[in-house]
């Protein structure tokens, strides 16, 4: 009913709206005086993990892959991220340096469950990072840190996607300080955490997609790209727009382009870059030119201080300048709200995609 929508029109909505409180709920206990602390990892020895699994479907194994990239940027600890339909039927190996890491809002998806049992059988020690309390994964794992969104209706992932990001920020955060490595880049990340719900909030406020969902609802594909740490938020933009507006959207580390994708690029194929002014910038910018040169039209994401695409990019939308590691976070409110206003403007229902559960209990 409307009510329970609280006026607005769809649950997918309503919940990214509600993305600063549920921001708020997941830092709770969690960012202290002394920095960032979980106490559900007391017992873990995070200091020893050398190696980390981690495991996930959908848009919980995006979140788990820019806890990758955040992670090995500061320390030599091995990564390793996998959807749980692959990884349930490899091999793999467990020693006792090895933390494996299940992401899952639902808590019940059958093949990260499947997963989950596997190691275990192992010998593996299991953190889960789940939503839904008294879950099954809650119970097969050794610890969850809950990730505090509240209930999400909306069948694609969105609030529960910001707060996967913020609580994995903090565990890759915990493990660092744990192991004596700590930095001003960290500080910074870390105090841009602390102060993340304001900025959802005028990002959630301000923001206007209005013309260009318009613009754009019409195209048949889209080619999301990315670099770095920002190329799994291209995988969650792509995601995003397939399941709701059945627009088909494929998502490239924009460096990868040329070895491929960019035979599709024409008139037709649109692209959608995020492009915050980080490191890769220019790399990324070179692609978006090559990209132009193929008469495609391009949609940029990136920060608002940085107008060096102006005149590169046809469309551009700006959020808030945030330190390198977080634009996953602050661009995500943008892919979540371009996919449902298009799904919105192309008359489907975002809540109900079809062909989709909210979770999947069979393999
Ligand atoms: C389903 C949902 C996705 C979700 C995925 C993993 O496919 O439609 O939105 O990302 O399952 O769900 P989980 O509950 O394990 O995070």
């Amino acid at each position: 009913t409307a009510a329970e929508k609280s006026g607005y029109k769809h649950f997918m909505l309503k919940e990214i709206m509600e993305e600063p409180e549920a921001i708020e709920s997941a830092l709770v206990g969690r960012i202290t005086m002394e920095g960032p602390l979980l106490n559900e990892l007391k017992e873990f020895n995070v200091e020893n993990v050398e190696k980390i699994k981690l495991v996930a479907c959908g848009t919980s194994y995006h979140a788990g892959l820019v806890f990758k990239y955040f992670l090995e940027k500061y320390v030599s600890v091995d990564v390793e991220v996998d959807v749980a339909s692959e990884f349930r039927y490899r091999n793999i190996h467990i020693d006792k340096k090895t933390l494996v890491i299940a992401i899952s809002q639902s808590g019940e998806t059958a093949d990260t469950l499947e997963s989950v049992r596997l190691v275990k059988k192992d010998g593996a020690k299991i953190v889960s990072i789940a939503n839904v309390v008294g879950s099954t994964i809650t119970r097969e794992s050794d610890v969850t840190i809950f990730m505090n969104a509240g209930p999400e209706i909306g069948v694609a992932a969105t609030k529960t996607f910001v707060n996967q990001l913020v609580v994995l920020y903090i565990l890759g955060m915990y493990i660092l300080k744990s192991k004596n490595i700590w930095n001003e880049e960290l500080e910074k990340d870390f105090q841009f955490l602390k102060k993340s719900p304001n900025v959802f909030r005028k990002i959630l406020t301000t923001i206007n997609l209005d013309e260009v969902s318009s613009y754009y609802k019409n195209y048949h594909h889209f080619m999301y790209i990315g670099r770095g740490i920002n190329y799994p938020t291209a995988l969650e933009g792509a995601l995003k727009l397939k399941e709701i507006s059945y627009i088909n959207a494929t998502a490239y580390p924009a460096g990868e382009l040329k070895h491929g994708p960019i035979a599709l690029l024409d008139p037709t194929f649109p692209v959608f870059a995020i492009v915050p002014k980080d490191k890769l910038f220019e790399k990324t910018k070179n692609n978006i030119e090559e990209s132009r040169a193929r008469k495609s039209r391009i949609i940029a994401v990136t920060n608002e201080s940085n107008k060096e695409l102006e005149g590169v990019a046809d469309d551009i939308i700006y959020v808030p300048d945030s330190p390198d590691d977080m634009y996953p976070l602050t661009i995500s409110p943008i892919i979540q709200l371009f996919a449902y206003q298009i799904a919105d403007k192309r008359g489907y229902d975002p809540d109900k995609p079809r062909n989709l559960a909210k979770s999947v209990t069979v393999e």
